[in-house]
């Protein structure tokens, strides 16, 4: 029939016209868009700045794509440098199916204009501001769905079951969510993969998780326990997440019907009872991760089976005795974290130490108690051992010495006692030496020198004497190497168990930098990573701060070490964080002190004398010094003056400190609290750079009515000053006698030590 013909042919250029038509204001919009996006962010724009204004069609445009019949289909602008409210016209690229906004600054709420994009099957909104309420129930062809990393609040249940039809990922995850789950995703039949971790869902777990590969639920409100039905034959679960919630009770034996599980997380709740035995039927099983809950008795047998095991993490729960030989045959063991638990022998019967892949052993937090064991010396593979926060006594054997491929040595906190064996300086992969808190004695090696990965080492608290070897100046010199192998072998790195105990003891969290560390550590979700980073010598620093990569620290606090500090301390280059308070140095503080890059430097509580270095100026990074409770003589150096990003500075308690306190400078900004005891200083305010009053005022400028206590304090003054000239010798004396008049003078704010 011509006529129906013609009516089809019609038909036909009518709508190949209507998709050019519809395919050029595809491009007009495209061009608003760019135009709002540049108008929005005029400083840093993303590759839609590439987008030509004249020309054909956009289906080749950075970031476009467009289906057959060339109608954009395909909008990617993450990373893009965009920031403030969304663009509001995305709708009428009415053939959207993937849309990607993430790793933005958008904010603002979600508007209509999205929520009209009805053939998006693609969805990124992750790395965002964006808050309100999450409403995409008209999005009904989703099939990924990533929100994560953004604002939102409130329930969810207005988009599930609506947009469940053809949902298979949905991310979630780290927002403010609420309400229960449990019944949403029942008609979701293509889901698998599942994150809502870092949210405040509430409510038991949904009883549909047997259906999905992956389900991460960590840190949220949920609660109750979990059923044995949860996870019913036939269970396709192969990543499995729970940690950091409330759930309690055992956890089902029936876990075994999830045959194709690799990880499994419940970290962080209230489990008790003990193991269940059906983990031991889940041959795949790569990391299982079970600490901190009440998990007690005897570890089952059934684990054997877990040839696949790599990392386990039972640390925080109630074991004890004596480790037990089923871990000692899971072979592929990698990490093994039995912290914090009460385990008290058992270390070399278990045979763990024999275990052929063994990178990480964390033992600390325990009872065990005796020698340290001369087999871990044969532990080929291990790179990080933490040993700390036991009771272990006797020395430190020498045949750890062939622990070549150590990376970090933890024995902190024990009973050890004799020397540090010299075979310490052949660890060359050492990037980490804690033997803090034990009663170690004799003189530091000079082979620790040899040591040149070695960038943090930790000693304070211990009986160590005798000078500080010279040598000492060469470790850490070059931590590349080490660094090298961990960029090459990130997977290692799980080296920091689930609370990160190990931080505390690691982390001078009471310095500059590493205060900023410790404070990332904790706020991020993981303070793994971070350590992670660390270990591959990754900066971690905002681009603020002075220290660009090194990060390096030498604690030696509390110990009685004596001689003077060896001038070849200046060559230690990336250390920015030097302890040495509380000992018996004496000597000069050696000019060469100012080579080095610190950000803290403490040498109080010695006997150093002579005068402060000029050279000490050169530290330009320094934010704290203290040189308090030592014998400084002579002015302090006009050097000081330029150290501008000094916030913490104490000279106090150096009698012999002659001269003035410069008025301008940074020296200025410091009150009286940084130059207690010190009678031989003077002051003199310039205008405008007035002495903070503060507590003790010992001073006056002369112009001011003194008043009776100033008088008193300036006869005192006068004594010190006249005796000075007479009694060099005695001076210590009447400057004793002088703070104890001090004492009784003032009101007891600053007690004298
Ligand atoms: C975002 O801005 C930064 C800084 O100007 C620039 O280096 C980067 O290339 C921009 N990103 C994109 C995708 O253009
Ligand atoms: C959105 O499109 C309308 C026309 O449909 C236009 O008037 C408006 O300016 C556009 N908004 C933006 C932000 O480009
Ligand atoms: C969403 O975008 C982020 C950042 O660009 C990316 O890492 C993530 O893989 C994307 N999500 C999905 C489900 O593709
Ligand atoms: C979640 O809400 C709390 C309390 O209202 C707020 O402090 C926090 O910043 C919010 N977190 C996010 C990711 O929006
Ligand atoms: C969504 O699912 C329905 C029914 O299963 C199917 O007909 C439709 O093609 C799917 N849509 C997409 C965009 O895959
Ligand atoms: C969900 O998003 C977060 C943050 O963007 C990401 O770390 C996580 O791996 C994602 N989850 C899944 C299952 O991809
Ligand atoms: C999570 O929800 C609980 C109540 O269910 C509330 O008390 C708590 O403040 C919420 N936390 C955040 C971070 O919003
Ligand atoms: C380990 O698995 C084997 C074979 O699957 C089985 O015969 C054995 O009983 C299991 N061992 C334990 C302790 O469950
Ligand atoms: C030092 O390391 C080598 C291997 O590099 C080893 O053969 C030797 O025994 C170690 N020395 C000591 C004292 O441990
Ligand atoms: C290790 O240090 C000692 C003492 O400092 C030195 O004599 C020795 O040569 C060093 N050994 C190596 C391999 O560098
Ligand atoms: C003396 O001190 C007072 C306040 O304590 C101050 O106002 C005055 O300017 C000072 N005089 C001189 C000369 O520094
Ligand atoms: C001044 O004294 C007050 C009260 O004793 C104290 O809280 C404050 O920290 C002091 N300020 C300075 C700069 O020392």
């Amino acid at each position: 029939m011509p006529l129906f013909h013609q009516i089809l042919k019609t038909f036909f250029h009518a709508l190949i016209i209507a998709e050019v038509i519809l395919g050029q204001s595809d491009r007009e919009v495209l061009l608003e868009l760019k135009n709002f996006l540049q108008f929005q962010n005029p400083i840093n724009h993303g590759g839609y700045n590439s987008w030509p204004e004249s020309g054909t069609s956009p289906c080749h445009w950075q970031g476009v794509g467009c289906d057959a019949s060339g109608r954009v289909n395909f909008l990617d602008l993450s990373n893009s440098n965009i920031s403030g409210p969304a663009f509001q016209n995305l709708s009428r690229l009415s053939g959207l199916t993937h849309l990607d906004l993430s790793a933005n600054s958008i904010t603002g709420e979600l508007h209509d204009d999205l929520k009209n994009c009805l053939h998006l099957q693609y969805l990124n909104l992750s790395y965002n501001l964006i808050s309100g309420i999450l409403d995409i129930s008209s999005l009904t062809n989703l099939q990924t769905l990533d929100v994560s990393q953004n604002r939102f609040e409130g329930g969810i249940s207005a988009n599930f079951p609506a947009i469940c039809r053809n949902l298979s990922a949905i991310n979630l995850s780290s927002n403010n969510l609420t309400g229960s789950i449990s019944r949403l995703f029942n008609n979701c039949l293509k889901l698998q993969d599942v994150d809502l971790s870092w949210n405040n869902f509430t409510g038991n777990v949904w009883n549909g998780i047997a259906r999905l590969r992956q389900f991460k639920a960590g840190k949220n409100n949920f609660a109750g326990s979990i059923s044995s039905r949860t996870f019913s034959t036939g269970c396709k679960l192969q990543s499995l997440d729970l940690s950091s919630n409330h759930f309690y009770g055992n956890f089902p034996s029936s876990i075994a019907n999830c045959a194709g599980l690799t990880y499994l997380s419940i970290w962080d709740n209230h489990f008790n009872g003990s193991i269940p035995p059906g983990i031991g039927s889940i041959h795949g099983l790569e990391e299982l991760v079970l600490a901190s809950n009440h998990f007690y008795r005897e570890i089952p047998l059934e684990l054997m089976n877990c040839t696949s095991l790599k990392y386990l993490d039972i640390s925080d729960n109630n074991f004890g005795g004596e480790v037990q030989q089923v871990l000692g045959i899971l072979t592929s063991l990698t990490n093994l974290v039995l912290q914090e638990n009460n385990y008290s022998g058992g270390i070399v019967s278990s045979g763990i130490l024999g275990l052929p892949k063994l990178a990480l052993l964390d033992l600390s937090f325990n009872n065990f108690n005796g020698k340290l064991p001369t087999e871990i010396a044969s532990m080929g593979s291990i790179k990080v051992l933490m040993l700390a926060e036991n009771n272990f006594s006797g020395t430190i054997p020498p045949s750890y010495g062939q622990l070549v491929n150590l990376q970090a040595l933890d024995l902190s906190y024990n009973s050890l006692s004799g020397e540090i064996p010299p075979s310490i300086g052949n660890l060359t992969s050492l990037l980490l030496l804690m033997l803090a808190g034990n009663q170690l004695s004799g003189e530091i090696p000079r082979e620790i020198g040899n040591c040149t990965n070695l960038l943090w080492l930790n000693l304070v608290g211990n009986r160590l004497s005798g000078q500080i070897p010279p040598e000492m100046a060469g470790m850490g010199r070059n931590p590349s190497s080490t660094f090298a192998k961990n960029q090459k072998n990130p997977s290692l790195m799980k080296s920091v168990t689930s609370k990160c105990l190990a931080v505390y003891r690691w982390v001078p969290s009471s310095y500059p930098e590493f205060d900023y560390v410790q404070s990332m550590m904790f706020s991020h979700k993981n303070c793994r990573t971070i350590w992670n980073r660390l270990l591959m010598g990754y900066d971690i620093l905002p681009a603020s701060s002075p220290l660009r990569t090194a990060l390096g620290y030498v604690q030696l606090s509390g110990n009685l070490l004596s001689g003077q500090i060896p001038s070849a301390i200046g060559a230690m280059k990336n250390i920015s964080l030097l302890l040495l308070d509380g000992n018996r140095l004496s000597g000069h503080l050696p000019s060469e002190i100012g080579s080095l890059q610190l950000v803290a430097l403490n040498a109080s509580n010695n006997s150093i004398s002579g005068e402060i270095p000029f050279e000490i100026g050169n530290l330009g990074s320094i934010e704290s010094l203290d040189l308090s409770c030592n014998n400084f003589s002579g002015s302090l150096p006009s050097s000081l003056e330029k150290l501008s990003k000094l916030s913490q500075f104490n000279v106090s308690y150096n009698p012999l400190l002659t001269g003035e306190v410069p008025s301008s400078g940074q020296l200025s900004t410091f009150s009286e609290l940084s130059f207690l005891g010190d009678p031989l200083l003077s002051w003199r305010s310039a205008a405008g750079h007035p002495r903070p009053k503060n507590g003790t005022e010992f001073f006056f400028n002369g112009t001011e009515y003194p008043t009776k206590e100033d008088i008193s304090v300036s006869v005192i003054a006068f004594l010190v000053f006249f005796s000075v000239t007479f009694v060099i010798r005695e001076l210590q004396i009447i400057i004793f006698l002088y703070n104890i008049i001090m004492y009784k003078l003032t009101d007891h704010r600053t007690p004298l030590q």
